[in-house]
């Protein structure tokens, strides 16, 4: 089941949150910079424990880490690392949709029954809002879709768009109508 609402992510008693993180998985500004006042010192140590895969790299572009969430209501905080926007010819696409598979998958491996993503990339990262939310929308449906997510037989996991402004979810709702007519 996919929710679309106007709110602020760190606020939100879902199983997971998503974090737009950048690679080196340490904070920073937009959601990334709320997540880490809301949920504490704690998820900066815990971030800080997460192994470089390279100097400076925590989480590459498109891949996803998962910390406790601490002082947040959600149990769990998904960092993500989103592409930022070149054009959309340097594989930005591809880069973008990974983020919400990994991270579908992050939360399936938790036994999460619901998660919460922020628009990744379309701040800071400068994506397009349109295109971004199209490749959220699809990425999500498909998770959706596919037997695991109601592998156990009980009710399926309920992902929510969480936008910062009713502009973004105006937009999500629109294309979300769009996908469903299909
Ligand atoms: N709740 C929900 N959404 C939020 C919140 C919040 N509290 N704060 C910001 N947003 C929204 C922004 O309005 C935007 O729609 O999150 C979306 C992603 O924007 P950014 O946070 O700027 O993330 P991104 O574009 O992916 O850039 C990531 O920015 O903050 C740094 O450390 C981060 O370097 C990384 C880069």
């Amino acid at each position: 089941m996919i929710r679309i609402i106007h709110s602020d992510i760190t606020t939100l008693p879902v199983d997971a949150i998503v974090n737009a993180a950048n690679e080196r998985m340490l904070g920073g500004g937009g959601v990334d910079g709320a997540i880490h006042r809301a949920a504490g010192r704690e998820l900066f140590e815990a971030c800080l424990a997460v192994p470089e895969v390279r100097p400076g790299v925590r989480c590459p572009t498109g891949e996803a880490r998962i910390t406790s969430g601490y002082r947040l209501p959600a149990r769990w905080v998904i960092h993500t690392v989103g592409p930022v926007w070149r054009g959309g010819t340097h594989g930005e696409p591809e880069k973008l949709a990974a983020c919400y598979r990994n991270s579908l998958a992050l939360a399936a491996e938790h036994a999460c029954r619901s998660v919460a993503f922020p628009c990744i990339s379309t701040g800071v990262y400068g994506y397009p809002l349109e295109p971004a939310a199209r490749i959220a929308i699809r990425e999500v449906r498909d998770f959706l879709s596919r037997p695991p997510a109601q592998a156990n037989g009980e009710r399926e996991m309920e992902v929510v768009f969480c936008c910062f402004s009713e502009r973004d979810a105006a937009l999500y709702g629109h294309l979300m109508e769009i996908a469903k007519s299909r």
